[in-house]
């Protein structure tokens, strides 16, 4: 299919332009329409981009980026057309501080370009480093390690389980439960290397969601009414002359988990084989990971060194990709203490999320950067609109418009962390370094929150000069409550680009 240019089809601007922030007039609205109007001669109604390129739907058919199952992921393409108008060559090095499956870091290291990235999330270590082995597997070891694991019989007698924690309790048919736990023994216990081993646990947390119980569907894990959980919930409910929990199926068939693994096996090899047929030269970038908060990795890394950052921070959508990610998270090992944990290190984007404040103080304390903090707090604390969306949302607290009311302690902390991650990025980067921040702007209590304008007045208070503000052609709708208690505001998807 012809890719459509920018200039061929020059959308009309109005119907993405925000006229009323504060649904009835309620809270003020000053400081955000200003932002609108410093900022509507950069936005770009777009068809470069759309819902498939900045979302994961793409990459599924894609070799490489198919191998973990990430719907919060990006698309191979959305990166390559960013890296070609940013005009970074083989050779620069570009960060992605929420690199989450790696999509950014594998398009940047087969075009020779090095990549640095973080993400909290244990398996995003997993699927960067299964993916960036690519040329490095031996293929007749997978060719064996496929055969015996294919063959394996699990004893009648076995009965260890897969651990799991509350949210994740009976997530899985009995037999599936007993063989994933079957499988976690074998392979450790095997002499195959540690690429493939990581390989391999790669293809296990990818099968996981089809031989459970369970859908990742948006914002929740939805739960399947054959299993043990809803049936018990049920017996509850009924007991207590409650409405009974739905009769829904998350899908026909829970697959058999030796099955779905032995079919993600197949896939990467013929994925493999065709990569290494098809991989040109440049195909060499290095890409340096590290498991752990953007917010405290970015601190520690040296002053001008990024020629450009390509990255998509959690949206501030109320997501928990802790309970979302769950049956992953307890596969790779972490027990309720751990996703807690994880829950609060999260860039505030969940109503439970605590705010982070004290801990970045004493953080920035030890590294000797005191001032940095003070700094950057400052600046946060100076900027008119997200005051004016904070008070708006104590207004629509206090009125009960929130359906939470951890929203309000979730925006702050939200946009209070993403102004670290944005000074940080400029004190990173090189002068003439490109960035480019893709999000959602949303809408709480009939309050809309301009994350692409916010964001870029953020970046601008720091010293980055915007450049442009990508908006998809087609908006986002609102929640069914927003809409029939505050009527609809379509809003912006965006791709905010600044420069150093
Ligand atoms: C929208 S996703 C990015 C997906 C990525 N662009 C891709 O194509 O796979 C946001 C990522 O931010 C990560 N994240 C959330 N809080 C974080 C933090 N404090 N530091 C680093 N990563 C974080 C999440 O785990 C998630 O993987």
């Amino acid at each position: 299919m012809r890719q459509l240019t920018l200039f061929e089809h020059k959308i009309d601007n109005r119907e993405y332009i925000t006229q009323n922030f504060s649904a009835g007039g309620l809270c003020l609205e000053e400081a955000r329409l200003a932002l609108e109007k410093k900022y509507t001669s950069l936005l770009e109604v777009t068809e470069k981009f759309n819902r498939r390129s900045v979302s994961y739907q793409l990459s599924k058919k894609n070799p490489l980026h198919s191998w973990f199952k990430y719907k919060e992921g990006f698309s191979a393409d959305l990166v390559n057309i960013l890296l070609d108008e940013m005009k970074i060559p083989a050779g620069d090095t570009i960060m992605d501080p929420f690199t989450g499956s790696g999509t950014t870091a594998l398009v940047c290291q087969m075009r020779g370009i090095n990549l640095i990235g973080c993400d909290i999330m244990p398996f995003a270590g997993v699927a960067i480093n299964a993916k960036s082995n690519v040329l490095r597997y031996d293929l007749a070891e997978l060719k064996t390690l496929i055969e015996e694991f294919s063959s394996l019989e699990m004893p009648e007698t076995y009965s260890k389980r897969t651990p799991y924690v509350t949210i994740t309790y009976s997530a899985y048919p009995e037999f599936n439960e007993r063989f994933i736990q079957f499988v976690t023994d074998w392979i450790k216990a095997s002499n195959y290397s540690d690429e493939l081993k990581n390989l391999f646990t790669l293809c296990v947390l990818n099968s996981l969601e089809r031989c459970s119980y369970t859908a990742k569907d948006g914002q929740y894990l939805r739960w399947d009414s054959r299993s043990a959980k809803v049936i018990k919930a049920n017996i509850e409910r009924e007991k207590l002359g409650r409405k009974l929990l739905p009769a829904h199926q998350c899908r026909d068939i829970i697959e058999n988990f030796q099955v779905a693994v032995a079919e993600e096996l197949n896939h990467v090899l013929a994925d493999i084989k065709f990569v290494r047929s098809n991989a040109s030269e440049n195909f060499s970038g290095g890409v340096d990971f590290t498991e752990g908060s953007a917010l405290f990795k970015l601190p520690k890394l040296k002053d001008n060194t990024l020629d450009g950052v390509i990255t998509s921070p959690p949206y501030c959508n109320r997501y928990d990709y802790t309970r979302i990610y769950a049956l992953e998270l307890v596969y790779m090992g972490c027990n309720e203490v751990d996703i807690k944990n994880l829950r609060q290190a999260l860039l505030s984007c969940t109503v439970e999320s605590k705010s982070k404040i004290s801990v970045l103080m004493k953080y920035y304390d030890r590294i000797n950067a005191s001032d940095r903090f003070a700094y950057i707090l400052g600046k946060v604390n100076s900027n008119a609109a997200f005051r004016e969306i904070l008070t708006a949302l104590e207004q629509r607290k206090n009125c009960g418009d929130l359906n939470n009311n951890g929203v309000l302690r979730m925006v702050e902390g939200y946009f209070t962390e993403l102004a670290f991650v944005y000074a940080e990025l400029y004190r990173i980067c090189k002068r003439g370094a490109k960035i480019a921040v893709v999000n959602d702007n949303v809408r709480y209590g009939g309050e809309i929150i301009p994350v692409d304008y916010l964001s870029t007045s953020f970046a601008e208070q720091f010293g980055f000069k915007p450049v442009k503000i990508y908006c998809l052609r087609q908006q986002k709708g609102n929640s069914s409550q927003q809409m029939k208690k505050f009527g609809r505001e379509a809003l912006r998807k965006s791709i905010t680009l600044w420069q150093k």
